[in-house]
């Protein structure tokens, strides 16, 4: 082999290593990104379901006792996770991913936590595009609004009262902002009545699988 063929062989073996090594730091960085976001996404989760459901109500792993149902949030393909809180094996409360498409920009998405007697023991917004300074309300980190719904109940106010007040029912709306708290009060209301008429499967479903039926 003369020397021209070997120099350029050995430049190719280290390039090739140089490629190589690239490729491992840069699919280790890729998956240690993804484990930290996985994480972050985890105490998120954990943080908004210590605001909805007091943890002394339950003794469960609630965040991996959970079901998926595909009749909750009707119209959208992704299922809707619901995490149920037992104390002693006993169900005592649901919270349940809601998702509206009738906010003034689209989707927003709810927890709302209900116990086995139909009482909320608190909703928040997770995520929404409704606009700063008006819609956006609904973030527990910008006004109250969203704690009017603790203790609610489809008895309290009765069923026809859940509506804002601008449609003759008994939730405020926002100032200049009728339609994001109109989209909210309208989701927590249908989740509530999906409960109602859900609990019992709901809580006998042992797999986290996919759920149809009403
Ligand atoms: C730029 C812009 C952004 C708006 N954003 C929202 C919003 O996020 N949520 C909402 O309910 N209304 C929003 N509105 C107001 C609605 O168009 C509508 O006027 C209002 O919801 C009706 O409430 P009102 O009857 O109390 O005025 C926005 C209006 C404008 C011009």
């Amino acid at each position: 082999m003369n020397a021209i063929i070997k120099k350029t062989l050995s430049a190719a073996a280290i390039l090739g290593g140089f490629s190589l090594l690239g490729l491992g730091l840069t699919s280790l960085t890729f998956h240690k990104t993804e484990a930290k976001i996985q994480e972050n996404e985890r105490q998120a989760l954990l943080t908004n379901l210590k605001a909805v459901i007091p943890e002394s109500l339950y003794d469960n792993d609630i965040v991996n006792d959970t079901i998926e149902v595909s009749d909750l949030n009707q119209g959208l393909s992704k299922p809707a996770i619901i995490y149920r809180a037992r104390q002693k094996g006993t169900p005592v409360a649901a919270v349940m991913t809601v998702v509206t498409p009738n906010g003034y920009s689209g989707n927003i998405s709810l927890l709302v936590a209900v116990k086995t007697d139909g009482a909320l023991t608190g909703v928040r917004a997770i995520s929404h595009r409704e606009t700063p300074g008006l819609g956006d309300k609904i973030e527990i980190e910008r006004s109250d609004w969203i704690l009017a719904f603790d203790g609610k109940s489809l008895a309290m106010p009765k069923a026809q009262e859940w509506a804002v007040k601008r449609d003759g029912g008994h939730f405020d709306q926002l100032t200049g902002a009728t339609i994001t708290p109109r989209a909210v009060v309208g989701a927590i209301k249908n989740a509530l009545l999906y409960f109602k008429h859900n609990q019992v499967r709901i809580f006998s479903t042992t797999e986290s699988t996919p759920e149809g039926g009403n």
